[in-house]
């Protein structure tokens, strides 16, 4: 494989520099507004699974970045398991149609991008493409901030999202990270969903309602629908910049099987009688999921809480906390102590909730549809950090 894959346009390289080099010198690549696109492009080495290796510095430092901002989110794991873990979600990433560019400068690594091509992940949400770009990292030395660097990075997935037809394009970032949350905001990237997270413990009891909570029988769950399609409004109205949103039809349908699938396992909780339940939660455990291995240490199994509803007349009464005690109790059952949930990035009740019972904000993702477009709409990006 050749080492690189050089663009055709070659602006602001230098003299002295090796083949593929770009300058980003601060005499000549300026700090751009926020949101400016920048106007210099490539070229661009782009990283082989034989040399990843030349991005690893800087993923450390990133990593060490991550438990700074935010202590209180470890344990983490070391630097040589986050490396190992990033390396093969690399390695999958190339494997996959996706890429990694490095910026680089006299052979040294000044920054990278790393990116793949993904199926969306809120199809009962979001009336959006099916695929994104999802951006796995985006980072440049501590020194080139401010050059207009990140800004060129940027460009480059812009560049990577039309070269394979996928306009729609995603990040993540840990939770805290203002700096990251404004510089994707200023790109026009929305908040779009938090994920918090409670590991190696189990969920306390918190002093909910006095009402029975079951598993709820498989035949039960068309009877769901109606306990559903309100979060799925519910999500439109806290969160109405992040649509279009699907019809109620498609979101039912996106997670029917899913809710099925929860009752057949007896993950499906149900608060009140069969015959008219006041709420549910629909709880998933994954054996060996690996997307926060990275980051955080977990067991082999880790439970998610795909959705929780309290129908509307009936929320504010404990009904909310009693579900969630009796998922803790259900996963302890089960030995498994690490939990994640998600919550669409306006809902704050979910998340007051979730942060009450041990859960923290752990993960946010950022979400634009389309390039650019929001800044056009807009003026100004809406910097929501959390
Ligand atoms: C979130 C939800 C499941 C909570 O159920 P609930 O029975 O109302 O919750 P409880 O009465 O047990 O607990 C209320 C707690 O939830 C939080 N909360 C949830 N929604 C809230 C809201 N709209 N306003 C204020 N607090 C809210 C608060 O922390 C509150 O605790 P507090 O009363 O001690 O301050 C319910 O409001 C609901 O179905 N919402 C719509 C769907 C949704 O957002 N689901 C979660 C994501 S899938």
């Amino acid at each position: 494989m050749p080492l690189c894959d050089h663009a055709s346009s070659s602006p602001r390289v230098r003299g002295t520099a090796p083949p593929g080099a770009v300058d980003v010198g601060r005499q000549t690549v300026h700090p751009r507004a926020c949101g400016e696109r920048p106007s210099g492009r490539g070229p661009w080495c782009a990283g082989n699974a034989d040399e990843l290796g030349r991005v690893e510095e800087l993923w450390r430092a990133l990593h060490r970045h991550h438990r700074s901002i935010n202590p209180d989110l470890g344990p983490f794991v070391s630097d040589d398991l986050s490396w190992e873990q990033r390396r093969k979600a690399y390695d999958r990433a190339i494997a996959t149609g996706g890429r990694v560019l490095v910026a680089e400068r006299g052979g040294e690594v000044l920054g990278y991008v790393a990116m793949r091509p993904r199926r969306m992940a809120w199809p009962a949400t979001f009336d959006a493409e099916a695929q994104w770009v999802d951006i796995l990292t985006l980072v440049v030395r501590a020194d080139m901030r401010k050059a207009g660097l990140c800004n060129r990075l940027m460009a480059a997935v812009d560049d990577f999202s039309s070269e394979i037809g996928v306009n729609a394009q995603h990040v993540g970032h840990v939770a805290g990270d203002d700096r990251a949350a404004v510089f994707y905001a200023c790109h026009g990237f929305q908040p779009a969903w938090m994920t918090l997270l409670r590991l190696g413990a189990p969920i306390p009891s918190l002093v909910g309602a006095d009402v029975p909570i079951e598993t709820a029988d498989p035949v039960e769950v068309l009877g769901v629908r109606e306990l559903w399609l309100p979060v799925h409004r519910h999500h439109q109205v806290v969160s109405p910049e992040l649509g279009p949103f699907v019809d109620d039809d498609t979101s039912w349908g996106v997670f029917l099987p899913i809710f099925e699938a929860a009752a057949r396992r007896g993950l499906l909780l149900r608060a009140g009688p069969a015959a008219a339940p006041l709420g549910i939660a629909v709880l998933d455990i994954a054996v060996g999921r690996d997307d926060f291995a990275d980051t955080w240490p977990t067991g082999n199994a880790v439970a998610e809480i795909d959705v929780m509803a309290v129908r509307a007349d009936a929320r504010g009464r404990g009904i909310g906390k009693a579900l969630l005690a009796a998922a803790g109790r259900l996963l302890e059952a089960r030995g498994v102590s690490d939990c994640c949930v998600g919550a669409i990035a306006g809902n704050a009740g979910a998340i007051r909730l979730f942060s009450s019972a041990g859960f923290r904000p752990a993960w946010a993702e950022m979400v634009r549809w389309t390039p650019g477009s929001r800044l056009k709409s807009s003026g100004m990006p809406q910097a929501r950090t959390w």
